[in-house]
């Protein structure tokens, strides 16, 4: 199998994926290992980030996986900024989707691509070329803010395992689609 796409998130029991204002202080900032995260972060070769995201990311910790990313990464943006911070060691992209997708499936280099931004993984999931969706539920309700996933559209799931990790409950699916191809086949050159 080629790379695939993953979206990589974090959400509280009502749906959120930030707080109102783009918070984030809510996500457990748990010592306790996943082995869905680990085992993810491991087949990753290259995230593909909303602007929004990388704008949080600049403001609450300065890097993906709390500054622990190395790997090449891309920011979707139409205007991309002309000041950026010193870890900001990825590139801004203003593409189509799918044109962006595959541009950082070839700096995966045969690894996974994972999504960050609920605005850019709904365009994922619009365009049939989103794989598998890893939720870590964590248990808190916010009332507001960035829902998970915001679209008048149905989508299809297929539950591929659950596990525990502190007190994140980890929910892996894969995104039902036929025919079932890999990134790579799918994406326009
Ligand atoms: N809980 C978690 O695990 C988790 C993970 C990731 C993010 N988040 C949170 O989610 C929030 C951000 O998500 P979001 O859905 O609001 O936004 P997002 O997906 O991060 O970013 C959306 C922005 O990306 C740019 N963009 C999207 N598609 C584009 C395209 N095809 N071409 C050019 N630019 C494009 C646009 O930026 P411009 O307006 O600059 O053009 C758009 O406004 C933040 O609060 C973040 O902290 C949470």
């Amino acid at each position: 199998m080629g790379s695939e796409l993953l979206w990589h998130v974090t959400m509280s029991l009502d749906g959120f994926i930030a707080g109102p204002g783009h918070t984030m202080d809510w996500m457990p900032r748990s010592a306790e290992p996943s082995v869905i995260a680990d085992e993810l972060i491991a087949t990753t070769g290259a995230l593909l980030v909303g602007r929004r995201t990388y704008e949080v990311e600049e403001r609450d910790r300065g890097g993906f996986y709390g500054g622990a990313w190395t790997g090449p990464f891309f920011v979707l943006t139409h205007d991309a900024p002309a000041k950026v911070p010193e870890w900001m060691t990825g590139t801004f992209v203003d593409e189509r989707i799918d044109r962006a997708v595959a541009r950082a499936s070839d700096a995966a280099g045969g690894n996974n691509v994972v999504v960050f931004g609920a605005d850019v993984a709904r365009q994922c999931i619009d365009g049939g070329l989103l794989d598998e969706i890893v939720v870590h539920l964590a248990p808190v309700l916010l009332g507001n803010g960035v829902r998970l996933f915001d679209a008048p559209n149905r989508v299809d799931l297929e539950n591929m395992g659950i596990a525990q990790s502190g007190q994140l409950t980890d929910l892996r699916f894969r995104v039902v689609k036929e025919p079932r191809s890999s990134l790579k086949e799918r994406s326009p050159r």
